[in-house]
C-alpha cells in the first residue's frame, strides 16, 4: 500500500486516528482499541501529553524503575532509571549495593562549559576580518543583552567569542565559536537565541562596515549551538583494595581484578568491543536521562564523538590496579538541565527530580555518570566471570511467560522449575507447552 495525505496534521485527534487505523489495518476497530488503551484517564494529563509534539495518538509507555542504594559522595541516593530492557535496573541495584560496602562512588564535575558557532562564509582578506572582529566583538556582548540578563543573574552567560579561519577544511568557512555557561538549564534555547542575534550583528555591522570593499561579504551559512561539548564533563570512580573485590561469584579477587583490567584494556583499543562496552554504560545514562526528562539524543551524540576524540572509538571508562588499590572510573560530557523544558512540564520527569531530591545539574550529571559506571561494572563483572546470560535469561523469563500470558499457577511452576534448570527460550516454551497439555 502506498498512503499519502495532505493536511494531516491539521485533521482532529480522532480523524488522524481513524485514517491510520483504515490505512494501515485489516481489523480498524481492533487498532484504534489499542491506541485508546494507552491514553490516560485523566483527560487534563492525556492532553499535556498530546501537545509535547505534534499528531499525538497515544502514549508510548517505558517502565520506570528505581536502584536504591547508591552512595554517591557519601550521600545514599534512589536513581530513577525509565528503560526497557530487562536486566538494567536490576544490575544497576546490584553494582550500588556492592560498592555501598566499599566506598561508595565519587564523582565531580570538572567542566560546564557549553558551545555554539555561527557558520558563515567570507570572501575577502581574513586580516581584515580578524580587525572587524575584534572591533565588534563588545556588540556580541552588549545586543544580546536581553537575552543574557536572567542567566547572567543565575550566574551563567556567554563565556566568550572567538573568530575561527577553518579554510584550510572549506572554501572561505569562518566560524564565530561561542563558549556558554548556562547553570542548571541545558540551555539550548539560550545559546541558539544569542548566536541568531551574533549572527544578527555579524551581518548588519559588516554591512556597515567601511573594512570591507564591495565584493568581500559575509554570508551567515547557520547558527546554531553544538551537542559536542568535551569541557561539560563529569568523572565518576570507584575504587578499593584488590582483596576486597570478593563476592559469590569472585572467588580470586586478584584474577578479577586482573581480567576486568583486560577487559577494560580491550574495549580501549578495540573499536568493536568499545562500542558494545559504552553501550552498557549508556543502558545506565540513557535511562536516567530519560526519566529526568533531558534529551537523550544530544547526550548519545555528545558522548560516542568524545569516545573518538582521539582518532579512534574507545572506551569511556578506564581501571587499573595500583600499588594493591582497584580504581575504575570513566570520563563523559554531559550537557543537562534540572530547570526548563520537560522537567518542569512532565509530572513524573518532575516526581524523578523530586526523587533525586531536586538536584543542580552538576548534582545530576554525578548521579548519571555513576549509573554509566555501576552499569559497566554489572556488566564487566558478569562478563569475565559468569557470563550475561545467565542473569539476563532469569530477566527474560518474565518476559516469555507474559508472552505466554501465564496464569498465576502456571507463573509459580514456571519460576520454581527454572530455579534450579538453565533457562532457554525453548526450554521455556517446552515447559509451558507440557504444563498446558
Ligand atoms: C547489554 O545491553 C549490554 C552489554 O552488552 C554491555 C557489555 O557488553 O559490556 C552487556
Amino acid at each position: 500500500m502506498n498512503n499519502a495525505v495532505a493536511g494531516f496534521s491539521k485533521l482532529s485527534k480522532k480523524e488522524k486516528i481513524n485514517w491510520i487505523a483504515d490505512s494501515y489495518f485489516s481489523n480498524p476497530e481492533e487498532a484504534v482499541s489499542i491506541i485508546r488503551n494507552y491514553w490516560n484517564s485523566d483527560d487534563k494529563l492525556q492532553q499535556l501529553h498530546d501537545e509535547f509534539i505534534e499528531n499525538t495518538i497515544t502514549n508510548l509507555y517505558i517502565p520506570l524503575g528505581v536502584a536504591p542504594n547508591f552512595l554517591i559522595n557519601g550521600k545514599y541516593k534512589t536513581i530513577p532509571m525509565a528503560i526497557e530492557e530487562s536486566s538494567v535496573v536490576a544490575a544497576a541495584s546490584k553494582a550500588a549495593k556492592y560498592w555501598s560496602t566499599r566506598g561508595g562512588f565519587k564523582a565531580t564535575v570538572i567542566d560546564t562549559e557549553k558551545i555554539g558557532q555561527v557558520h558563515f562564509i567570507f570572501n575577502g582578506d581574513a586580516e581584515k576580518l580578524n580587525s572587524f572582529f575584534n572591533q565588534i566583538k563588545p556588540k556580541f556582548f552588549s545586543e544580546t543583552q536581553s537575552i543574557t540578563k536572567n542567566m547572567q543573574q543565575r550566574g551563567g552567560g556567554i563565556l566568550d567569542i572567538q573568530l575561527k579561519d577553518k579554510r584550510n577544511l572549506l572554501e572561505n568557512y569562518f566560524q564565530l565559536h561561542a563558549t556558554f555557561e548556562t547553570k542548571d538549564s541545558m540551555g539550548a534555547n539560550f545559546i541558539n537565541s544569542c548566536l541568531e542575534q551574533f549572527a544578527a550583528t555579524l551581518k548588519e555591522e559588516a554591512h556597515n562596515s567601511d573594512l570591507f570593499s564591495e565584493n568581500e561579504t559575509i554570508k551567515v551559512v547557520m547558527s546554531i549551538l553544538s551537542n559536542y561539548v568535551p569541557n561539560c564533563v563529569v568523572r565518576a570512580e570507584v575504587s578499593c583494595p584488590v582483596e576486597e573485590l570478593t563476592e559469590k561469584h569472585i572467588t580470586n579477587p586478584l584474577e578479577f581484578a586482573e581480567r576486568f583490567v583486560q577487559a577494560v584494556q580491550i574495549a580501549e583499543i578495540e573499536p568493536f568491543r568499545a562500542v558494545t562496552h559504552n553501550k552498557g554504560i549508556m543502558n545506565g545514562v540513557d535511562a536516567v536521562i530519560l526519566a529526568t526528562g533531558n534529551d537523550f539524543r544530544a547526550v548519545e551524540a555528545g558522548i560516542h564523538a568524545y569516545a573518538s576524540r582521539n582518532g579512534q572509538y574507545s572506551s569511556l571508562s578506564h581501571a587499573k590496579i595500583e600499588n594493591g588499590i582497584f580504581t575504575f572510573w570513566l570520563e563523559i560530557p554531559l550537557a543537562l538541565g534540572t530547570v526548563g523544558g520537560l522537567t518542569s512540564l512532565h509530572p513524573l520527569v518532575k516526581l524523578c527530580l523530586e526523587i533525586l531530591q531536586k538536584p543542580s545539574a552538576k548534582e545530576l550529571m554525578e548521579v548519571v555518570a555513576v549509573a554509566g559506571l555501576a552499569q559497566n561494572f554489572a556488566a564487566l563483572r558478569s562478563l569475565t566471570t559468569t557470563g550475561i546470560q545467565q542473569g539476563h535469561m532469569k530477566m527474560h523469563l518474565n518476559n516469555i511467560i507474559n508472552q505466554f500470558e501465564a496464569d498465576e499457577q502456571e507463573r509459580q511452576l514456571i519460576k520454581a522449575h527454572f530455579k534450579k534448570n538453565a533457562i532457554s527460550h525453548s526450554a521455556v516454551v517446552e515447559f509451558i507447552e507440557n504444563l498446558r497439555k
